[in-house]
């Protein structure tokens, strides 16, 4: 009898190495490949280039596939339970590392049923990480890049975004990123804070700082960065102005603006009731979200509420009627803010607002209620978790005390440990030397 044989890949960055993998896979029978969904993908690298159907769509056409299914987690076991492969291929690198946990899930799963792994050597000379340095450092266009928080959204349990106020703290969002467990941890993209551009230029977070002028300085991280921004929008101004600003971060490639619902003369929301601050009718917010909502030329582009209740000493019922009434208008989705330290009454309108929404995204901005993990409010119900302000706020008192070094000692070499040396420097962004 034929005997069935299972692959499992991503098929992003197809190369010689995968065609090698399936040429062995289909001498042993007729081959089925799971083709990973973006989920399964984003739960422990980055988002793939290619959505899941195209990929699904170029696996297909390749010689020796039989048929092509989903692989919705890492773990093969789910599907191998449903399709009982008398084989399972693999390059063997998987033997080592992180997926060797894998393999032995796969090893155990298939003696049920007296099935075998089959680890076929691994190509040497070209790998999908290779690849992928290549590809990055060619850039990304505005389309593709407007697309991908919608797609980060659907497929990872949180987004996590970066403020970012200048091209090296793009950079930072960019590439920093940590080994937690064994899993690669990084930001999922930018957000492009009123409150640290205005701060960065020396003016007060009131709206004083216009949208040209936020522009170019966001033209920076536009140019030496590949991931979604998301744009502070500040209150989106008069709803005759706000049409404009959403065609301009549209053609700009921006994924998403956040509107608040506040009007007349805007003060950041973190000083709460200690200034006055006036909410907007929900009539009239209503109206501006359906004016930028019409005047989008994309499907792609965000256009997310924010609901200032909270902020302003209201309560979470009436941030609920209204954030109810933002989505009936056509947000998408809903950013809820507060300055209270326990994070409490975000918790309270995330649960409350899901009993009856489950799809729309909800966006929180933790920076007085920052005790809280991203694991804690995904399960209240959060899709994106924005650091608002942390590169200006940790840069600043970092110059600061090295201003003070120089005056102190009235040279420099007395802050040469808070420094990064020369050779560092020069050496930080690429094409210096
Ligand atoms: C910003 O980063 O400018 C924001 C968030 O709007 S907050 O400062 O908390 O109002
Ligand atoms: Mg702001």
């Amino acid at each position: 009898m034929t005997k069935k044989v299972y692959v499992g890949m991503s098929a992003d960055l197809i190369h010689p190495g995968h065609l090698n993998i399936i040429k062995e896979a289909a001498k042993l029978g007729l081959l089925t490949v799971g083709v990973l969904t973006d989920k399964a993908i984003a739960s422990y690298k980055r988002l793939p280039y290619l959505s899941f159907e195209q990929r699904k769509m170029i696996v297909e056409s390749l010689k020796g596939v039989e048929s092509v299914i989903p692989q919705d987690t890492l773990d093969y076991r789910p599907n191998l339970l449903q399709e009982k492969p008398d084989f399972v291929v693999h390059g063997d690198d998987w033997k080592e590392g992180i997926q060797q946990k894998t393999r032995q899930d796969v090893i155990d799963c298939l003696a049920a049923w007296g099935g075998k792994v089959i680890d076929v050597p691994y190509t040497k000379g070209i790998s999908s990480t290779q690849i992928n340095e290549s590809i990055k450092s060619i850039g990304t266009t505005p389309e593709i890049r407007m697309k991908r928080l919608r797609r980060l959204i659907q497929a990872k349990p949180i987004v996590r975004i970066l403020e970012s106020h200048s091209g090296l703290t793009g950079l930072i969002a960019e590439n920093i990123k940590v080994n937690v467990n064994g899993v690669s941890q990084g930001f999922d993209g930018m957000w492009s804070s009123s409150l640290t551009d205005s701060t960065s230029k020396g003016k007060p977070d009131i709206e004083a700082v216009d949208i040209t002028t936020r522009m170019h300085g966001l033209n920076d991280t536009l140019e030496c960065t590949t991931k979604p921004i998301i744009y502070d929008g500040d209150t989106g101004g008069k709803l005759e102005h706000f049409v404009f600003t959403v065609r301009t971060l549209e053609r700009h490639g921006i994924s998403a603006v956040i509107i608040e619902d506040k009007t007349g003369l805007k003060k950041n929301s973190l000083f709460g009731t200690a200034v006055p601050q006036t909410q907007d009718t929900i009539e009239d917010f209503c109206e501006k979200i359906k004016a930028g909502k019409n005047a989008q030329v994309t499907e792609d582009f965000m256009i997310v509420a924010r609901v200032e209740s909270l902020i302003l000493g209201k309560t979470v019922e009436d941030a609920l009627g209204r954030a109810r009434a933002y989505v009936k208008a056509g947000a998408d989705g809903i950013m809820i803010h507060s300055k209270e330290k326990t994070g409490m009454d975000i918790k309270e309108f995330c649960e409350k607002f899901r009993t009856d929404n489950q799809s729309t995204p909800i966006i929180v901005v933790p920076s007085t209620f920052n005790h809280i993990t991203e694991d804690e409010f995904s399960t209240w119900g959060v899709n994106v978790v924005i650091y608002a302000n942390h590169m200006l706020r940790a840069s600043y008192p970092a110059m600061v005390d090295v201003a003070k070094s120089i005056l102190s000692n009235s040279r420099s070499y007395d802050a040469n440990d808070r420094t990064m040396p020369i050779k560092e420097i020069l050496e930080l962004i690429p094409g210096t030397k």
